[in-house]
């Protein structure tokens, strides 16, 4: 019997070099992780009391499809902490991570046919599920030119489109959109009458600028966010959206009826990461220690062409001057000195044979010892 034609999409190629990677743990044993995107810390002291407290005193039922009142409250109450937004808790809807969100917003936004824009290099699995969607992906092409944000003269380039993705600070390349930029992004798209995406689940770790949230300038746009990067949360699948009035109705109907409810006891643990920014800040500030690690490692590696690593924990790294295709050079640097790195081909469809992500998640030892070993690597290679 057949499998769908919709099914046919991309692989996301990371969980390969994972899958190598453990594969050479077991073997060697000296596997260095800058290959994986996510905390290496475990969810926050408070998350964890308050999934003890709910797994002793509540049921753990379904929940509302869009989340227990006290969570949307609470996610509510952050956007005016954060960034002086006044956001109605009847628009917050919690979702299965971010990746459930972002589902739920194409799904309710977009029909197939539908041309939306995000920039190349950009999310692999947002790509690959409009794919699946029938929804047509029109990439953006960013890079040292644009600042490696998407410039409005490239949307307008690309017209006719349904709307946009955008991802700030971005994975995989760390940049962050600038206010001026998210505010003539959300005038542009309101002008054009394009549903605005906006994927923020990195805001919280940024170095410099804090990164705006899209709802300052564009009431119509959707936010996607998540507890798995700043809250440290990833296996607890569990994020949220917020949707204009209007969509609200569409995006509850489709909670119901694609997962019910996000995992109650991740709602619950939820709601105490959100007081948790004292131990959360400091693996911000750790990243921070790593950045810049990573930053004089690759300066003293000759490998200079990176995008501005100003939030999350990625660099973007250009290699195309080793003459090397990514996939081959990341192979070798873990069988050769046990250094899992991601080649750029999940992010970028045409230059990500010349790039490659690290990921600066883990601890500072294990990030200086990578360094050191990369350094190493690449000074019998020159
Ligand atoms: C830009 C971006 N959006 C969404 C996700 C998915 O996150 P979640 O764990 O919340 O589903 C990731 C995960 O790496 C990401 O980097």
């Amino acid at each position: 019997m057949k499998a769908s034609n919709r099914s046919g999409i991309s692989p996301f190629y990371v969980m390969e070099v994972m899958k190598s990677a453990a594969m050479r743990q077991l073997q060697v044993g000296d596997v260095l992780h800058l290959e994986v995107g996510q905390p290496s810390t475990p969810a926050p002291r408070l998350a964890l009391e308050a999934a003890a407290v709910a797994l002793e005193s509540d049921r753990l039922g379904y929940t509302e499809a869009v989340g227990i009142p006290a969570l949307r409250s609470r996610i509510a109450r952050l956007y005016a902490q954060r960034h002086g937004l006044e956001i109605d808790p009847s628009r917050v809807v919690v979702t299965v991570g971010a990746s459930g969100g972002f589902t739920l917003a194409i799904l309710a936004c977009f029909d197939a046919g539908d041309r939306v824009a995000m920039t190349e290099p950009g999310y692999a699995a947002y790509r690959n599920i409009m794919d699946a969607l029938g929804v047509e992906v029109v990439p953006i092409t960013v890079g040292p030119d644009t600042g490696f944000n998407l410039s409005i003269e490239q949307l307008e380039e690309s017209m006719p489109l349904d709307g946009v993705v955008v991802a700030s600070p971005s994975n995989p390349t760390g940049t962050v959109l600038a206010d001026d930029e998210m505010r003539r992004l959300a005038g542009f798209c309101q002008s054009a009458d394009l549903r605005l995406i906006s994927d923020e689940i990195y805001h919280g770790i940024t170095f410099g600028d804090a990164g705006v949230c899209a709802l300052a300038y564009d009431d119509e746009a959707v936010v996607v966010q998540s507890f798995s990067k700043y809250q440290s949360m990833t296996g607890w699948r569990v994020g949220w959206t917020v949707v204009p009035d209007n969509l609200f109705g569409p995006v509850e109907r489709l909670a119901q009826n694609l997962y019910i409810s996000a995992p109650a006891i991740s709602q619950h643990a939820a709601l105490g990461s959100l007081e948790a920014d004292a131990e959360l800040n400091a693996h911000v500030a750790r990243y921070r220690v790593n950045r810049d690690l990573v930053m004089s490692s690759l300066s003293a590696m000759g490998i200079q062409r990176v995008a501005p690593p100003d939030g999350a924990f990625y660099v973007w790294a250009d290699v195309g001057h080793l003459g090397i295709d990514s996939a081959e050079l990341c192979r070798r640097w873990l069988d050769d000195v046990g250094v899992a790195v991601t080649p750029g081909v999940d992010f970028d469809r045409t230059a990500g044979d010349r790039h490659v992500r690290f990921s600066y998640s883990e601890s500072t030892a294990d990030i200086e010892e990578a360094c050191s070993r990369l350094e190493t690597w690449m000074s019998r290679f020159a």
